[in-house]
């Protein structure tokens, strides 16, 4: 199997681990409405996508990105470039003095490597990823992708036909398309499926009913095929027409399949009896949708200009340089997620996805949730959330959002617990880390912060140092046989008391895993 090696790859292979992890802080005054389950987080991506994981690690169904495509293409609002000050600067810390020696394609496979990683986690069992990307870096694309998912796990390139005019300038060709790249997280899981598209009318129009037949509508399909059943017969139909299948081709069907179709009267010959014999397939015996085709044409999903255009009906001028077309991301949410699913997009630009889901949510009364990550300061506010925002006025969309910053790190510089960390933050991410598991709020009680299979976990924090494993404290846990992990400052408790009460201490920090 080809393997992909680059300069860097040591560094960051497995850096998702490194990435310290941070709190997210909602900001009010940039949100719109109260309680939105949407999210829009302002920061780099891998620190967002750490900071999502006690809450999102395994839930989200669908996810959308569009990262930068590494063009070379310094003109635009973000910096496509992976020397984006922000990127150089992390591939300086992370790759060190070795980031001034790699080549583009090395810093961009350094960029991409991590985030793909964590992405991965957060994707449910039967979820999948969708990565647009051009022929800057398809092929690094592709192969990145085989080493993190599993080469199992491609489901398909798609070409997006991007653009309908021709460029006469261009030096070879005209670049008319991007690709699509979709994986799952696990081919194999058995809830894991692409959606049907719906039917369209002109679809359903090519069915008639010339023979007024009452089964409805029908179209038909000759009863000969370029490969068919091996076995190749002649055909005698009730009434004495003989088919057989024209030189080089094979029946279609089994003959028993051509008996019944002949006793059943679904086979047309013709207006006037003389036409060769084809099986009629009535439009109600039809799946109720389409197999998606790998090639998605702008008039059926939009072009660049119509991504252009969704943007002009909202602001003024065009802040955003390089947007997808809403229902570009629509058909992809619609082919890879139920109504109640949540789709993340960790390369937001302009909004498109979020945008996208609350369309979707409005044409079809569904509850789909969107998280968004954009780390440029120009962008986030100004566009992401300012785009949402008008959306959501403009076409009277019913959820609005939450807008976070990143906030600091769990651990600080000492490797003591921030101390602006309240409860519930710092239970989220004992539970997570102890269980691999995201907590449920409604389940936490006092101390008590959830259990999974026989274990309990518990933990004391009020504050710095006020949180003893003491006597009074084995009053308040519950009296059951199960195993308690308990994470408190101090212990006060003999070994075998500890025991006796199936009780396992851990110490705050040090005992605190990194996940
Ligand atoms: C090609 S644009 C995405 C456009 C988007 N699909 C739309 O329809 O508007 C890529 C975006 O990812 C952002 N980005 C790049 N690196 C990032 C990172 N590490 N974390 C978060 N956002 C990042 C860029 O600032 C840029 O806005």
């Amino acid at each position: 199997m080809a393997s992909l090696n680059w300069i860097g790859k040591e560094a960051v292979v497995n850096h998702d681990k490194e990435v310290p992890f941070k709190l997210l802080k909602k900001v009010k005054t940039a949100s719109v409405g109260d309680n939105s389950q949407n999210l829009i987080i302002h920061g780099d991506n891998l620190e967002a996508l750490k900071a999502l994981m006690p809450h999102y690690y395994g839930k989200i169904k669908c996810i959308y990105i569009d990262p930068p495509y590494n063009t070379g293409n310094e003109g635009w609002v973000y910096n496509d470039k992976v020397n984006s000050p922000k990127i150089k600067q992390w591939l300086g810390k992370v790759v060190g003095r070795e980031s001034e020696d790699l080549t583009r394609h090395d810093k961009w496979l350094c960029m991409i490597y991590p985030r793909l990683k964590l992405l991965r986690d957060l994707l449910t069992e039967d979820g999948s990823i969708f990565v647009s990307i051009d022929d800057n870096e398809h092929c690094n694309l592709r192969l990145a992708m085989d080493d993190i998912f599993g080469e199992i796990n491609f489901v398909t390139t798609i070409i997006w036909q991007k653009k309908y005019t021709q460029s006469n300038d261009a030096k070879y060709f005209s670049n008319t398309h991007d690709f699509i790249i979709c994986y799952a997280k696990n081919k194999e899981n058995k809830n894991f499926k692409i959606n049907l598209l719906a039917r369209t009318e002109e679809q359903d129009a090519r069915y008639k009913n010339p023979d007024k037949d009452p089964r409805g509508v029908w179209m038909t399909q000759p009863l000969h095929a370029k490969s068919g059943t091996d076995k190749t017969y002649e055909f005698t139909f009730s009434n004495g027409v003989k088919w057989k299948p024209p030189a080089g081709t094979f029946p279609r069907y089994s003959i028993n399949t051509l008996k019944e179709a002949d006793a059943g009267g679904t086979i047309w010959f013709g207006k006037n009896g003389s036409a060769v014999p084809r099986l009629k397939k009535y439009l109600a015996e039809m799946k109720h949708g389409v197999i998606p085709k790998t090639i998605w044409l702008y008039d059926e999903v939009g072009s660049n200009d119509d991504a252009k255009r969704a943007i002009k009906h909202l602001f003024d001028d065009n802040p955003f340089d390089s947007p997808k077309p809403p229902s570009l991301i629509k058909q992809i949410i619609k082919l890879s997620s139920n109504p109640d699913d949540t789709v993340l997009d960790s390369f937001a630009g302009s909004g498109t996805t979020g945008h996208a889901v609350l369309d979707l949510n409005k044409e079809d009364g569904g509850t789909r949730k969107f998280i968004m990550v954009e780390m440029e300061d120009k962008v986030a506010k100004d566009i992401t959330a300012e785009r949402v925002k008008r959306a959501i006025k403009k076409y009277g969309y019913k959820d609005g959002f939450e807008y976070c910053e990143l906030d600091k790190p769990l651990f600080n510089e000492h490797g003591q617990i921030e101390e602006t960390c309240d409860f519930r933050q710092f239970a989220t991410y004992i539970y997570f880390t102890e269980t691999q598991t995201n907590i449920d709020p409604k389940k936490i009680d006092e101390n008590f912060i959830g259990e999974l299979d026989t274990t309990e976990y518990y933990l004391l924090y009020k504050g710095k140092n006020r949180n003893d494993l003491d006597k009074s404290f084995l009053k308040k846990i519950k009296d059951t046989d199960s195993k308690k992990v308990i994470y408190a400052d101090r212990c006060l408790i003999d070994d075998d008391t500890l025991a006796r009460h199936n009780i396992v201490f851990k110490q705050i920090p040090y005992e605190v895993k990194v996940y």
